[in-house]
């Protein structure tokens, strides 16, 4: 049986006071959530602070991102995942399609990241998804399947235990606009295949894929009713603890 897993994505948004108060909200809401892991991704500053706070609860924290290596060294602006770890988290969130977009994240660095932040004893929570345009001209099967072959590549059979997979197609988030539980489906089942043939049945009957893109209190449900979605990637409504926990608490 996989464990669902429900994340939220707060992105650049919260001061420090900010993120405290909707992590101290948010425990009491999801204090019985033992059906699911529970996940928060604040901004760096944030993380060893929120951390804190949740430690002894059910709530997991995650950075939005992580350097691709993990030696001390000249890498000015980056955050190595020995540090994230250090700083009491236990997942990275790698890959977002922001950072592909518009931080220079590519298949090659996402794989790099994800080798650094299993190496560091770290979940890496990996994000792939098609554009719109891919989508529209038929070939989001196979763009997710190359993220996947690159970002995955190297990987043994135990550094997979320490891999989320999230499909986030780019239409999909903070537009409003939800992949249909088919569509959510349906891509997620050809991930599910793609990793078995790069790592084999049994990984890829563990691997957990998440959902990312639109997801809402009034959607989850019918997502997490699909066979193939494991759980969900949320971003705009992780940000308020009601909504999340609402999410969270889809049962
Ligand atoms: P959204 O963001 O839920 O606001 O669409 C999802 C994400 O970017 O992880």
């Amino acid at each position: 049986m996989r464990k669902p897993v429900i994340a939220g994505n707060w992105k650049m948004y919260k001061l420090l006071s900010e993120a405290v108060d909707t992590a101290v909200a948010l425990k009491p809401l999801v204090a019985n959530a033992n059906h699911c892991e529970v996940i928060i991704a604040p901004v760096f500053t944030a993380l060893k602070t929120v951390a804190d706070r949740v430690e002894g609860s059910n709530i997991k924290v995650a950075s939005q991102n992580c350097a691709a290596q993990n030696d001390f060294g000249a890498h000015t602006g980056e955050i190595a995942p020995v540090m994230i770890k250090d700083a009491g988290c236990s997942h990275a969130i790698i890959g977002h399609s922001e950072r592909r977009q518009f931080y220079g994240d590519t298949d090659e660095s996402v794989n790099k990241k994800a080798h650094a932040a299993i190496a560091a004893g770290l979940v890496a929570i990996v994000c792939v998804g098609e554009h719109l345009s891919e989508r529209e001209s038929g070939n989001a099967n196979s763009v997710v399947a190359g993220q996947l072959n690159t970002g995955l590549a190297g990987l043994t059979v135990a550094d997979m235990e320490r891999i989320i997979i999230a499909y986030e197609p780019v239409w999909a988030i903070g537009t409003g606009k939800t992949a249909t539980p088919e569509q959510a489906q349906e891509m997620h089942s050809h991930i599910r295949q793609t990793v078995a043939a790069s790592h084999g049945n049994e990984v890829a009957d563990a691997v957990r894929i998440l959902y990312g893109g639109s997801v809402k209190p009034d959607n989850i449900a019918t997502l997490m009713s699909q066979p193939d979605v494991d759980g969900a990637l949320v971003g705009g409504a992780s940000l308020e603890a009601d909504s999340f926990a609402s999410i969270v608490n889809y049962k």
